[in-house]
């Protein structure tokens, strides 16, 4: 099934471009593939046996698109995904993530608390681009990785921040060094409600004070 993937699609070195294609599925990929790009389709669902077996994939580009439901499995059980953006769809939730990735870009859904983990981020441990504005979400994710260097929050509907969000109330010594750019700007909350919140941050969020 894989020459009809690579007439409709271009398939160049493991890597395949489906973008603009009307699909309204994800088609049946070669098992080389690492780059995978599907934007500005219908797709409506993703289901596991899409990406089945697909140990080299490393990138998958889904935005622009309607994406309302990824099967459980689809993505953790991946083993060098990398990046996988899914901006502009229309997610609730966050699918199952594996702990090889690096971005994810799930901005522009409908992403709320209850969609995220329920363990938190922490085990995520390579994460370092988290991209998460324009969505519904009223906290900051909890158990935010050491090693995230980005996070994007901006314009949903978060009011409110406690003293362990970032920092350690505990601890005052602790740093955490990695996290440089944190986007809460356009939400309700008053940033200067809890000052201690930010000691341990390098940089300040952007966002009202
Ligand atoms: C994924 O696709 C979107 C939409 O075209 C684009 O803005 C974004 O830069 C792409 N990301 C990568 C890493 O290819
Ligand atoms: C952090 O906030 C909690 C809950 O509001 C409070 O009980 C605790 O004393 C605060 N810790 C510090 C070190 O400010």
């Amino acid at each position: 099934m894989l020459l009809p993937t690579c007439l409709l699609c271009v398939c160049l070195r493991g890597s395949v471009y489906c973008d603009d294609n009307k699909l309204t599925k994800i088609p049946s990929l070669p098992r080389d593939t690492s780059y995978f790009y599907a934007r500005y389709n219908t797709i409506t669902s993703v289901e596991k046996k899409d990406f089945e077996g697909l140990d080299k994939l490393r990138r998958v580009n889904l935005s622009n698109n309607r994406i309302k439901s990824v099967d459980p499995g689809t993505f953790d059980g991946l083993p060098v995904l990398e990046e996988l953006l899914i901006s502009n769809n229309d997610l609730t939730e966050l699918p199952g993530l594996p702990i090889s990735l690096v971005t994810l870009a799930a901005n522009w859904n409908s992403i709320i608390d209850s969609g995220l983990p329920s363990d938190g981020l922490a085990k995520l441990e390579n994460l370092k681009d988290l991209y998460l504005g324009n969505n519904q979400l009223e906290h900051v994710p909890h158990g935010l990785p050491e090693n995230l260097q980005l996070l994007h929050l901006q314009h949903n509907k978060i009011d409110s921040i406690a003293n362990d969000t970032f920092c350690k109330p505990g601890d005052k010594t602790y740093v955490r060094k990695s996290l440089q750019d944190v986007r809460l700007d356009n939400n309700p909350v008053l940033l200067g409600s809890v000052p201690d919140a930010y000691i341990c941050l390098r940089r300040l969020p952007t966002g009202q004070f």
